[in-house]
């Protein structure tokens, strides 16, 4: 059969994902929207942490919500990543340029009158599709992070002209600013003065982060905690990953065989960064818009590896070079994909010199952040579960993908 040309990949593995393939999470939209959007509106306001795993969704429910929150409940999207701030001033500075900058996939709302605002305010004759300047964001960022509230309500101000009845600010990756004191008691600020103040501002508070950076939050400010509705999200289930890679695929008329699908579904093991990594492999893949399980078998491989580069190999493998650690990081492989495991069932298949190394290698893999101690004796947990899962794939490639121990629960 010829290939035909391969129209646009309906798969985001960098990406939070566009609206109409946005699967799972009902309970926490509907969660966010009636107790955050729907008070807000009518005038009260919100807050909200979303928690999760690296690469379980953070941002893209906080996108997702903003989009059915401003049609919902006429709420006045802006969203910004604080990846790179470190102090409130960077948070100020972020949050001029979510105000100005460019509609994103899933859309921070535009408005003109925003636009025009913000030109005046940093001095530029139009800041329409173009980044604001790096001065500018220098200059004005510390006045911003002092006056947040006044700064919101100066764009609540002008979106109400255009409909608006609230906003909806979400502040994405906040891993790197946690640790300082600062950023607690800056947050705590902002949800306690407008709780106060005669007359709030109807805002949805959005952070969005690790459990860890929620609770490194917490330790710094302990009276944080209790201002942040949290909704924790987790792993999506087995329907709801069937639900996306048919919906995915159906747009752009590829239809999927059952036990492709049955593989898809059992290695993305809940995972929808996973998910989309093997989507989009097999997706180019494939040559005759049918995925059948040997795409989907190349897919998963394919996958394993972009996860592997750039996780595993440039980490774990390089600082744990010693062949009784990999043999160490082998049989912890095949213990399957269950995200804790206690050092006893490691223990179990070692060689007598394996196990006189199993302290060191726990510790270490702590150091590199893959693991974490757990609530139980002995117990450890997979920080994150695209190691896990490559570590498995590795493994299940040098068995014969078909033989290996797979996931269970998926
Ligand atoms: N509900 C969903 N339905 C379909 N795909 C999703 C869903 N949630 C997330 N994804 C996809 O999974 C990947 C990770 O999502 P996202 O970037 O939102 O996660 P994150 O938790 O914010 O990650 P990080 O910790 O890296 O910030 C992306 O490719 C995204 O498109
Ligand atoms: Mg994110």
């Amino acid at each position: 059969m010829t290939q035909r040309t391969k129209s646009r990949s309906p798969f985001y593995p960098g990406q939070p994902v566009p609206v109409d393939l946005f699967a799972g999470r009902a309970a926490e939209i509907q969660r966010i929207l009636t107790r955050g959007a729907a008070q807000v509106q009518a005038g009260k306001p919100a807050a909200f942490f979303v928690e999760g795993e690296y690469g379980i969704g953070k941002s893209s429910l906080a996108r997702f919500t903003q989009w059915r929150a401003e049609r919902q409940h006429k709420l006045f999207g802006l969203y910004t990543t604080l990846e790179t701030a470190e102090s409130p001033d960077d948070i100020g500075a972020a949050l001029l340029q979510a105000a100005a900058s460019e509609s994103a996939p899933l859309g921070p709302s535009r408005s003109e009158k925003v636009m025009n605002w913000l030109a005046e305010y940093v001095g530029e004759q139009t800041i329409f599709g173009v980044t604001i300047h790096a001065d500018a964001l220098k200059r004005e960022g510390p006045s911003i992070a002092r006056g947040i509230l006044p700064f919101l309500g100066e764009i609540h101000k002008r979106v109400r002209e255009e409909g608006y009845e609230g906003l909806f600010l979400v502040l994405d990756e906040i891993n790197g600013i946690t640790a300082s004191s600062n950023f607690a008691h800056f947050i705590k600020g902002i949800v306690d003065k407008n709780a106060l103040s005669a007359e709030p501002l109807p805002l949805l508070l959005m952070l969005c982060g690790t459990g860890e950076r929620r609770r490194e939050m917490i330790q710094r400010h302990q009276p944080v905690e209790r201002r942040f509705d949290v909704v924790h999200i987790g792993a999506l289930t087995p329907a709801e990953m069937e639900d996306f890679f048919q919906r995915a695929f159906e747009s752009v008329s590829m239809t999927v065989e059952p036990d492709a699908m049955r593989l898809m579904v059992q290695v993305s093991a809940g995972f929808p960064k996973i998910m989309h990594l093997v989507g989009d492999n097999a997706f180019w893949i494939d040559k005759d818009s049918v995925i059948d399980h040997e795409d989907a078998l190349q897919a998963v491989i394919g996958a394993a590896e972009e996860v592997g580069k750039k996780y595993v190999d440039q980490q774990v493998y390089k600082t744990l070079r010693s062949p009784d650690y990999h043999a160490i990081l082998s049989k912890l492989a095949r213990l399957g994909l269950e995200p804790r495991f206690t050092r006893k069932q490691l223990e179990q298949g070692l060689t007598e010199t394996e196990r006189r190394k199993l302290d060191n290698f726990l510790r270490r893999m702590r150091d590199l952040n893959v693991i974490r101690q757990g609530d139980g004796r002995g117990e450890y947990v997979f920080n994150m579960r695209m190691v896990q899962l490559y570590l498995w794939l590795c493994e299940a490639q040098a068995d014969g993908p078909t033989q290996a121990n797979g996931p269970t629960r998926a």
